[in-house]
């Protein structure tokens, strides 16, 4: 396997909370101190490695965190008043709900609850609505770090075709979305979609995001296209189990130029973006309230 083909997404990360911690300390030496709360709700086990995961993160990185853990039982009304304290607490910078959320409870009434300026899931309509229309928003975590690799590896992506196959909320639309804000020609690719391989054999670039294993074979690839995996499956490969991504890494590495792997490709990625974006919504928290102060004094 060559080596230079492989897209290593622990080394971005460590780059890219290299810089966070950076920030974390010029925003102390100001008297900010960047708090990030977690809210979790039910006992999903895989969302509970996903929460842990995020708390261990943002402690190295200096960020204050807050952890919610509350029972499968919780009332939706009680979820809202606990966001409605976290947003406005002016020591808590970062909000994030952790998904899936209990059957009983309306995920898209919870995500709308929480303040935009703390959204740093970036799931809040106003942020999908400033991303669509290309303005510098908080922006969905797996999505902003596939950008960074696929930058890291092309720089410019002027002009490039890319085919994102997935439409999830998640990261099929915001990674459309980034993707056209970086001047690529974008196509969704989706279960309804005519002839998915055909559009796919087109692109320059491919972000395989379906959540169905090795789905995408070397077949479906141009030669010399860049391709970041984000599916995490986990399958019974003859009595042991193994993650795979949703694309067929063996049989797509001899056609690509460049291909993240299955674990250690764009997973750690989405931590270190909500890393980034809890510091990016300090940031900007610290501004809005100073100039709210420099009107406040003219008044
Ligand atoms: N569940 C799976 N992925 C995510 C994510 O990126 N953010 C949140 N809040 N929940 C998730």
């Amino acid at each position: 396997m060559s080596p230079l083909k492989l897209i290593d997404g622990k080394v971005a990360a460590a780059e890219v909370l290299q810089q966070v911690r950076e920030d974390v300390r010029t925003l102390k030496a100001d008297g900010i101190e960047p708090a990030l709360a977690v809210i979790l709700v039910g006992d999903d086990p895989a969302s509970h490695v996903y929460v842990r995961n995020k708390i261990l993160r943002a402690e190295e990185a200096g960020i204050r965190s807050l952890e919610y853990r509350l029972p499968a039982t919780t009332r939706e009304t009680e979820l809202l008043a606990l966001i409605g304290t976290l947003n406005d607490d002016p020591h808590v910078h970062g909000l994030l709900l952790q998904l899936p959320l209990p059957p009983h409870i309306e995920e898209t009434r919870a995500l709308q609850a929480i303040a935009p300026s703390k959204d740093v899931d970036g799931f809040h309509s106003e942020n999908v609505g400033g991303l669509s229309q290309g303005r510098d928003v908080l922006t969905p975590c797996t999505p902003s770090g596939c950008l960074y690799l696929l930058e890291q590896t092309l720089g410019d992506l002027s002009g490039k075709h890319a085919v994102v196959i997935g439409r999830s909320n998640i990261v099929g639309k915001p990674m459309a979305a980034l993707l056209l804000k970086a001047h690529c020609s974008v196509t969704v690719v989706h279960s309804r979609s005519a002839d998915a391989k055909a559009l796919c054999q087109l692109a320059d670039i491919v972000i395989a995001a379906v959540g169905r294993p090795r789905l995408i074979d070397g077949s479906w690839l141009k030669e010399g296209a860049v391709v970041i995996d984000v599916g995490i499956n986990r399958i019974d490969d003859n009595g042991r189990s193994r993650l795979v991504g949703d694309v067929d890494f063996d049989s797509a590495l001899p056609k690509v130029a460049a291909i993240t792997p299955v674990p250690g490709g764009v997973g750690p990625m989405t931590i270190a973006f909500l890393m980034k974006n809890t510091v990016a919504a300090a940031r900007q928290q610290a501004l809005s309230s100073q100039s709210e102060a420099v009107c406040l004094s003219t008044y």
